[in-house]
């Protein structure tokens, strides 16, 4: 079921700071600020050649990392973004091993235009993961 990994999200308390972080201490490419108000956030890309790196901050009320951020205020790394070649088909079979889809488990639209799902932390050891489809 598992692909290639897609990203690593890092969520960040101030995302423009992050970009020049990442863009002029680490010499990183990074892609332009994108809003993604279904999801709370605003994001953008750093890519690093074998996967991208996902900077993450806060977009609007009740954002889902809001939370995440006052425990953890100087940001810190948020979920794993796995491939899969069928989101739906692997949706089911994760339900029907017992994990957890958060949400009301249909996929939403992400940053790549494409179906995603988060999974239950408390399933996988303690971290977030986002299924992507391929
Ligand atoms: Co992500």
């Amino acid at each position: 079921m598992l692909g290639r990994l897609n990203h690593v999200a890092l969520a960040v308390p101030d995302l423009t700071a992050a970009v020049a972080a990442y863009r002029n201490t680490l010499g990183a490419e990074v892609t332009e600020p994108q809003a993604l108000p279904e999801h709370g956030v605003r994001v953008v890309f750093v890519n690093v050649g074998n996967t991208k790196i996902e900077l993450l901050e806060p977009l609007g009320e009740g954002s889902p990392i809001a939370a995440f951020l006052a425990k953890n205020p100087s940001g810190g790394m948020h979920h794993l973004c796995y491939e899969v070649d069928d989101i739906l088909a692997a949706r089911d079979q994760l339900k029907a091993a017992g994990a957890r889809v958060l949400g009301d488990g249909n996929p939403k639209i992400g940053a790549h235009g494409k179906p995603v799902l988060f999974l239950h932390p408390k399933d996988f050891f303690g971290t977030l993961i986002e299924l992507e489809q391929s």
